[in-house]
C-alpha cells in the first residue's frame, strides 16, 4: 500500500478531509440501510467475584447503582438518565458480553435485523430486553466477531448532574466510549463506516499499515476505537470526568487505598484525540479508562487526523512510552450463547513491535539521534531503582 499520507521526512500529524484508509478484504456492504445509532450507551461485562468488582466499581470509582440482585449489578454515570452505562454479571470467565449502543427510534432495531441478516450473522431479538430497565433489543455477532446490542426502549432514572451532595472528587460523569481489539483495522474500519460511523483519527506507517482508528457517531472524538490486534477482544470502557483534576484525585484515592496496582498507564495527555486519560485494571483485568477533555466533531466536514505510528507523542502527548501490557491484555468476548469467541492473531505489523525496544521497555521513535542521551535506554530493566 502506498496511499498512506504520513511522511517518513515529518513527524507532524497529517489532516485529511476524508478518511484516508484503503479498504482490504471488505466485508460487502448490505443493500439493507443500517440502523441509526446515537451513541456509546452501556457495556455488560462478566466478573468473576461480584462483590470485589462491586467494590472497585462502586466503592472505589463511585459509579451509581441504579438496581441490583445477586447475579448483577446496573451501574450509571452521574449525568445519565438512562438505567446503565455499565452492567456487572457474575460468571465463570471474565469476558465482554456485549457493547450496547442507543439507536434514535423503535424502528431501527428492524433495520438492525435486516442489515446483520443480510451479512449472514447471528442474529437475535428480544422484545423485554437482555438486561433490566432496557425493552425491545437486538444482539448480534458482527462480522468482525463481536457481541452488539442496539436498543431504544430504556427505562429513566434520576439524573444526578445536580446532585454535588453526592459527587466524588472523582465523580464519573458519562460513558464516552469503547475499544475494541481486531486482527484487521481497515476490514473493521470499512464494516463500521457502513454502520455509518465516521474515522476522526488513525496511526499508519509511512508504508500504509494501520495499527489504530478512532470512529464516531456522537458528536465527540468517538464512540469506539478499533486497536490492531489478536482480536475479537475488547480493549477498554471508557468513562469521563469533568475535569483533568478529577483524574488527578482517582489517582490520590487510589494511592490513599493501596489500590496502585490498578493503575495500568498514566495519567497523562493523549496526542490521538487530545483527552486526558488514565488507564486501571478491574479485579478481572478488564481495563477501563477514565477520559475527560477530548474535542467537537459534530460538523460534516470534520478533519480526519492521521498520526505516524513513530511519533512518540501519538499516544503520550508528553512522550511517556506505552507499557506493553496495554499492547498485549485484552478482554475476551461472548458469542451470544456466552462462550468465548476464538481470537485471531493479527498478521500486520503490530505497533509495540514497531515503537518499544526488543527488551520491551525501551522505546523508539523516528530519529534515534534526537534522544537526549540522559533518556536513552530509560526504561531499561535493569535501569530502574
Ligand atoms: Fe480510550
Amino acid at each position: 500500500m502506498d496511499h498512506s499520507p504520513v511522511s517518513p521526512d515529518s513527524p507532524e500529524p497529517v489532516v485529511s478531509a476524508a478518511d484516508p484508509i484503503a479498504a482490504a478484504n471488505r466485508i460487502p456492504t448490505p443493500s439493507a440501510p443500517p440502523p441509526d445509532v446515537l451513541r456509546c450507551a452501556y457495556m455488560e461485562l462478566v466478573v468473576t467475584d461480584l462483590e470485589r468488582s462491586r467494590h472497585f466499581y462502586v466503592d472505589v470509582l463511585g459509579l451509581v447503582v441504579t438496581e441490583e440482585d445477586d447475579e448483577t449489578v446496573y451501574l450509571r454515570s452521574f449525568e445519565e438518565f438512562i438505567h446503565h452505562n455499565l452492567v456487572l454479571r457474575k460468571g465463570p470467565v471474565a469476558a465482554l458480553a456485549a457493547f450496547a449502543y442507543r439507536v434514535r427510534s423503535p424502528e431501527d432495531l428492524d433495520k438492525a435485523v435486516a442489515f446483520y441478516s443480510e451479512l449472514g450473522c447471528r442474529v437475535e431479538r428480544r422484545r423485554e430486553g437482555f438486561t433490566a430497565g432496557i425493552g425491545d433489543s437486538v444482539r448480534v455477532e458482527d462480522p468482525l466477531g463481536f457481541p452488539i446490542e442496539f436498543f431504544h426502549d430504556v427505562a429513566h432514572v434520576e439524573r444526578l448532574a445536580w446532585r454535588y451532595d453526592l459527587y466524588t472528587p472523582g465523580a464519573l460523569v458519562r460513558l464516552d466510549h469503547f475499544n475494541q481489539v481486531t486482527p484487521e483495522v481497515p476490514r473493521a474500519v470499512a464494516h463500521m463506516e457502513d454502520l455509518g460511523f465516521r474515522v476522526t483519527e488513525d496511526i499508519e506507517d509511512a508504508e500504509g499499515t494501520v495499527y489504530a482508528a478512532w470512529m464516531r457517531r456522537k458528536p465527540t472524538v468517538h464512540d469506539t476505537a478499533m486497536t490492531g490486534g489478536d482480536g475479537p477482544r475488547m480493549h477498554h470502557v471508557a468513562f469521563a470526568t469533568h475535569e483533568k483534576h478529577n483524574i488527578i484525585a482517582i489517582c490520590d484515592t487510589l494511592g490513599a487505598l493501596r489500590m496502585s496496582d490498578c493503575i495500568e498507564r498514566g495519567p497523562g495527555r493523549h496526542g490521538v484525540s487530545n483527552a486526558f486519560y488514565l488507564y486501571l485494571r478491574d479485579p478481572d483485568g478488564h481495563r477501563v479508562e477514565i477520559y475527560t477533555q477530548d474535542y467537537y466533531t459534530g460538523d460534516p466536514d470534520n478533519p480526519v487526523v492521521t498520526w505516524d505510528v513513530h511519533d512518540n507523542q501519538r499516544r503520550d502527548w508528553w512522550g511517556n512510552p506505552v507499557v506493553p501490557s496495554w499492547y498485549t491484555d485484552a478482554s475476551l468476548v461472548l458469542d451470544l450463547d456466552g462462550n468465548p469467541k476464538p481470537v485471531e492473531a493479527r498478521k500486520d505489523t503490530s505497533e509495540m513491535a514497531v515503537t518499544i525496544g526488543a527488551d520491551g521497555f525501551s522505546y523508539t521513535r523516528k530519529s534515534e539521534e534526537d534522544l537526549p542521551d540522559w533518556k536513552k535506554g530509560e526504561y531499561k530493566l535493569g535501569a530502574q531503582v
